[in-house]
């Protein structure tokens, strides 16, 4: 099939690829030049495991291409996806001026009788205006709008898009879901769980399972705050809770909170959706406040441990909003980052792959290359993304350069023995902190530190 996709983010690269590996033609188009240009060289614009690989042998089948031209690209198309950005308002409202301008180069520039497919996650009744705009600027061509929300992660994308736990199409006309299966039919045959509904339900499902996966997440850190005060283990409260499988054990990881492009703007918008339609969803509103005190509670752990934050060097480990991603985009890692400096920390962040992108979105942000740079004459180590690299830290390499053998763990990613072992005071999230037993002035410096308490046992800080 002919496949046109419109906007090549991390959704619309990635189905562009997805499309052309199952056998179809794909054009992919952008209104952003410079992103068109590297896609044309092969390179993608942003870090997604896998993806590079998969787009060049589709580029060299010839199944793939791009161009800014959107008229290019919708000249043939049997279907075509909106996968354009739908970035929050000040409001919170999701911003849909994309979807608007996509809608019209399709009405202008598409085949008549075009299935035109929206990916964006977009607010219930947002097919209705792109179907209206169609109608509009289309003259005498008709088109079968259609929804096919999209559940790929960050990190997982080429994985999640190719074998998808399930592939929801909202439609309203028989053609629309003949032509999407049709299109999905080497996943269909391979026996991804189709789910067909109308086009406002498959819309306001994307929304909500973005909107409880953040819930569970809050509901995790409020837990986590709970824990802390009760002496209580978050991570294996989450355990007990995950094993019964009315629950899951999944997006119930207390840290510093959720972010990324996606679960901020859906709450968001799925929550000023409700208010406009006269249920204000206060719950929603619960969530966000939860996700800001998961940070505020590390940023006051930091300066809890350390006193004065005035000339104190912050190793702070992980800008990405989670790992095996380089998006630092609304990355609770930055917002810490951010929150530290200005309580007059010295913060020296490094990441795997996101270090570059949050220098240019907070240049005063110092880099390290890697964790023991970061970590060298630090007063504290804060994790603040999960990557894998730094669960297996040597610590005493660490004990050894650091001013004050402190670490403060936002992503509950090391073990509290083995911290306790190597003497470092550790502070983990919703968990008992591991901390030395008193001496007369506390850790002056690192051989200041004596073996560690058990686990477990509550202590004050230093
Ligand atoms: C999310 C959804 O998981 C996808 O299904 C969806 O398609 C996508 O949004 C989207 O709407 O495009 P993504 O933003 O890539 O995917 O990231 P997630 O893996 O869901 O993680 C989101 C945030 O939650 C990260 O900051 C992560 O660190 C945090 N998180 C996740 C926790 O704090 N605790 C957890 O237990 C799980």
């Amino acid at each position: 099939m002919k496949v046109a996709v419109m906007g090549t983010g991390h959704v619309g690269l990635v189905s562009c690829v997805t499309f052309a590996s199952i056998g179809h033609e794909v054009v992919g188009t952008d209104v952003d030049v410079a992103k068109i240009e590297l896609l044309e060289r092969g390179i993608p614009p942003f870090f997604e495991p896998g993806l590079e690989e998969a787009m060049k042998r589709e580029k060299a089948s010839g199944r793939l291409s791009f161009t800014t031209v959107a008229a290019e690209a919708l000249r043939d198309a049997e279907v075509v996806f909106i996968c354009v950005g739908t970035p929050a308002r000040a409001n919170g409202d999701a911003n849909l001026l994309a979807m608007e301008q996509s809608a019209g180069q399709i009405a202008r520039h598409a085949p008549d009788g075009a299935v035109v497919v929206e990916k964006s996650t977009v607010p219930a009744g947002t097919a209705d205006r792109v179907q209206t705009t169609l109608q509009r600027e289309g003259g005498e061509r008709r088109f079968h709008v259609a929804s096919n929300p999209e559940f790929l992660r960050e990190g997982a994308a080429m994985r999640d898009s190719l074998e998808p736990d399930r592939i929801v199409i909202g439609i309203e006309s028989p053609r629309s879901l003949e032509v999407l299966k049709r299109l999905y039919a080497p996943l269909l045959e391979a026996g991804v769980h189709l789910i067909v509904t109308d086009i406002r339900t498959a819309e306001l499902a994307k929304h909500a399972s973005n909107a409880f996966l953040s819930l569970k997440i809050s509901f995790a850190n409020a837990l986590a705050r709970v824990c802390e005060r009760a002496g209580a283990d978050v991570t294996a409260v989450a355990d007990v809770m995950g094993s019964d499988p009315r629950i899951g054990r999944a997006f119930l990881n207390a840290g510093i909170g959720y972010g990324g492009y996606c679960f901020p703007k859906d709450v968001a918008a799925l929550r000023r959706l409700s208010e406009r339609l006269g249920y204000p969803f206060p719950l929603l509103r619960e969530v966000e406040r939860l996700n800001d005190e998961a940070v505020e509670a590390a940023a006051t752990k930091v300066e809890e441990a350390l006193w004065n934050m005035e000339g104190k060097r912050i190793a702070l480990l992980g800008l990405a909003f989670k790992p095996g991603t380089d998006d630092v985009r609304f990355s609770p890692a930055l917002t810490l980052a951010r929150r530290l400096l200005a309580s007059g920390a010295h913060v020296v962040a490094c990441d795997p792959h996101a270090a570059s992108n949050a220098k240019d979105e907070l240049p005063e942000l110092e880099l390290a290359r890697d964790a023991y740079e970061a970590a060298s004459g630090a007063h504290a180590i804060v994790i603040a993304t999960d990557w894998e690299e730094f669960r297996n830290l040597d610590l005493a390499r660490l004990r050894g350069i650091m001013t004050y053998p402190m670490v403060v763990d936002g992503r509950n990613l090391l073990d509290s023995v083995e911290m306790a072992e190597a003497g470092f005071w550790y502070y983990p999230t919703g968990r008992p902190p591991v901390v030395p037993a008193p001496t007369t002035s506390g850790p002056a410096s690192a051989e200041a530190v004596e073996p560690a308490v058990p686990i477990g046992q509550r202590s004050t800080t230093p």
